[in-house]
């Protein structure tokens, strides 16, 4: 636990998660004439001819098991769709829908002369409320806890990442089309489209999670998905810890620096935990400081009192209408921040960031795509170059140098563990060098046989260079936490 070294946390969380879980579902009795419940979801049955259901391909057991029941369950859609009344699945109760499928699926399982064992029978009328009120395949994995990520690369290769190891599902799709109905079924309810035309959407789930897909023909094996699930509880500092992201000197360090308003960028991957970081720190900022946040697609929740929150917005389909991150920051610049937050600076944005950092928005906070402390301040250059600044290079640096005051490296190890590799301190300049000063660092020492990583964390000797202003601040951290760990 992180507590040795803790101080009683300046900002004393407000609200807990911002999102509530929906009311547990409760099996209700199927609504038959014996129970009287009204058919509320049914519409009034057409005649039909039925169709046998497809012979299934012979395989093994297991294989075959699921043809058939993937046969039936497209079958059985149709039939559901001709028989439910869509207008009334909106307001329709769970458990009234629930059961109002299943004593469907029995009729028609009935007229269809098929007979399915119970688990079989379960399976199916679980998977076809899925497709018929959600996302089909994927609502298992969107509803399993374990699973932070969903990528999907064309219908029948979906894989999850778990407890940060990515591994294929049993999850599959019937085919393209119908991948392709529940990418439209998900971004038509957050009001965008996908389609040939308009192939790829970048999109903030209802739910607070992160959807990007591509579609043919620009996904060249079929549709392109990445989702990354919105957790409701975000990790904290003291679970980062426990998980062993960092250790409880580097906590200590890190609430002493966010505290005293140190500018901080958190560097890192793909995937390697910024984002996660970045609001763990948030909580070390004080309940009293209006922040604001900046985002592409807003994943932040901080716990402050204080906190104003805006997502920048893509052009619609006829390229007008655009709020990009750099538009948000000019305007939270006239909106009395205390400090900034922006989810991840990748463009022009840069530029103003910087200069917030500069101007009185000490201890304001972003994340970047780098690979290193000193990458970090290389892609911010380069940003500043794309961004159509023309200054000399040593005016950038000096920018970047008085602008930036700590990297935190995050970094996403060969065993699927996150970590924060490194914390280095920004110090000035040495010529036309930008000098930095490492503090922490993760050493590598060796691997398990099961591929685990053997490491530990170490400070690296050196005192902080904000040292004195931590002290003054009233975070006076002893010099031990910055002794190099023994052999
Ligand atoms: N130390 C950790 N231990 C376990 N899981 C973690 C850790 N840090 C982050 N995660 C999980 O890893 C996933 C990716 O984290 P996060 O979104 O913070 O990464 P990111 O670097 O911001 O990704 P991106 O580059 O896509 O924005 C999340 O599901 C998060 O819950
Ligand atoms: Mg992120």
């Amino acid at each position: 636990m992180f507590s040795r070294y803790k101080k009683s946390a300046p900002a004393q969380p407000v609200h807990a998660a911002l999102t509530t879980d929906p009311e547990p579902a409760t099996e209700a009795p199927a609504p038959t004439k014996e129970n009287g419940q009204p058919a509320i979801v049914r519409r009034p049955k057409p005649t039909q001819d039925t169709k046998p259901p497809a012979e299934p391909v012979v395989m093994d057991k297991e294989v075959r098991r699921r043809a058939r029941l993937d046969e039936i369950k497209t079958e059985m859609h149709s039939r559901l769709l001709d028989n439910l009344n869509l207008s009334a699945l909106e307001t329709a109760k769970e458990s009234d829908l629930r059961a109002e499928i299943n004593a469907i699926t029995n009729d028609e399982l009935g007229e269809m002369g098929v007979v399915l064992n119970r688990e079989d029978r379960q399976t199916l009328q679980t998977e076809l409320f899925d497709e018929v009120t959600g996302l089909g395949p994927l609502e298992p994995l969107l509803k399993d806890d374990n699973v932070n990520d969903i990528l999907i690369n064309g219908p029948y290769n979906v894989f999850v990442e778990r407890a940060g190891k990515l591994e294929k599902s049993d999850c599959r799709f019937k085919d393209e089309r119908h991948l392709l109905r529940i990418i439209d079924k998900i971004v038509s309810a957050v009001g965008r489209r996908v389609d040939e035309s308009n192939p790829y959407v970048d999109a903030r789930l209802k739910d607070g999670s992160r959807f990007n897909a591509m579609v043919p023909p620009v996904g060249v094996d079929g549709s392109l998905v990445s989702i990354r699930k919105f957790k409701k509880d975000k990790l904290g500092i003291d679970e980062l810890v426990n998980f062993g992201a960092f250790n409880e000197e580097m906590a200590a360090y890190l609430q002493a620096a966010v505290a005293c308003r140190l500018n901080v960028i958190v560097s890192g991957g793909t995937g390697s935990g910024k984002t996660t970081t970045l609001n763990a720190l948030s909580s070390f900022i004080g309940n009293a400081e209006r922040i604001l946040t900046i985002e592409d697609t807003a994943e932040l929740q901080l716990q402050q009192e204080h906190v104003g929150r805006m997502e920048s917005r893509p052009p619609n389909v006829e390229g007008k209408g655009a709020v990009t991150q750099r538009d948000c920051l000019r305007n939270a610049l006239r909106m009395r921040p205390d400090r900034i937050i922006v989810g991840e600076t990748r463009g022009e944005e840069v530029i103003d960031m910087l200069q917030a950092m500069n101007t009185g928005h000490d201890g304001s906070m972003t994340t970047i795509h780098a690979n290193s402390a000193r990458d970090a301040c290389s892609r911010l250059e380069n940003m500043i170059a794309m961004a159509g600044i023309e200054m000399p290079i040593k005016a950038v640096r000096s920018q970047i140098s008085s602008a930036v005051n700590l990297v935190v490296q995050a970094s996403r190890l060969q065993d699927g563990s996150r970590r924060m590799v490194s914390i280095t301190e920004i110090t000035g300049m040495e010529g036309d060098v930008i000098s930095m000063q490492e503090i922490f660092r993760y050493e590598r020492l060796g691997l398990k046989p099961d591929g685990t990583i053997i490491g530990r964390f170490t400070a690296c000797g050196v005192r902080s260079h904000y040292s004195e202003r931590f002290r003054q601040w009233g975070y006076d951290l002893p010099a031990s936490i910055y002794e190099p760990a023994g052999d």
